[in-house]
């Protein structure tokens, strides 16, 4: 095998640095998709309550750098690496980057992890890497995907 092309994943949480209108939001992505598209990068952002949850997919090396990359906009701080591992399959294959505002009820009802409901810290703050593997899962199988869309939903295939 060779360790270049293996298939990897990464994800983090990360807290914005405002709260970021619907328009910032449409510009971070069309970006991030043309850098995707060029890298061969897949993934997932959801955003919630002022914070990010990021799945990368790729090759190492290219994860890698993009992390490295991410972790120092200035659009977000306190950037937390959750899970790192090799994938055998994309789990988001169809998307340079799927994205979903979602709220605190909507998440803990995709997910079934109600717990997210009493939590006292916003967003995804605090999160570990089991409810990532989850959050990850839900999102995956695409059971959201069949649900109404709301106005700030912007699910973009490729
Ligand atoms: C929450 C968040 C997620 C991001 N996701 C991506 C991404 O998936 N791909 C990407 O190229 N840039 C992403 N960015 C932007 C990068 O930090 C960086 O601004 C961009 O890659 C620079 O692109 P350039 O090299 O074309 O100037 C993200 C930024 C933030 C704040």
């Amino acid at each position: 095998m060779h360790q270049d092309t293996q298939l990897f994943m990464l994800s983090y949480t990360s807290i914005a640095s405002h709260l970021m209108s619907h328009q910032e939001l449409i510009d971070l992505l069309s970006h991030a998709r043309v850098n995707n598209n060029q890298r061969n990068i897949t993934g997932l952002l959801l955003y919630m309550e002022g914070s990010f949850f990021q799945v990368l997919e790729g090759e190492r090396d290219v994860v890698d750098a993009l992390y490295i990359k991410i972790a120092q906009d200035k659009r977000h701080h306190h950037v937390m690496k959750l899970l790192e591992e090799p994938l055998i399959d994309r789990g988001f294959a169809n998307w340079s980057m799927g994205y979903q505002h979602v709220s605190r009820e909507e998440l803990a009802h995709v997910t079934g992890l109600t717990d997210f409901l009493d939590q006292e810290h916003p967003g995804f703050e605090g999160m570990h890497s089991e409810r990532a593997e989850t959050l990850i899962n839900a999102f995956r199988q695409g059971r959201w995907q069949t649900r109404n869309t709301h106005q700030y939903q912007y699910v973009h295939h490729v």
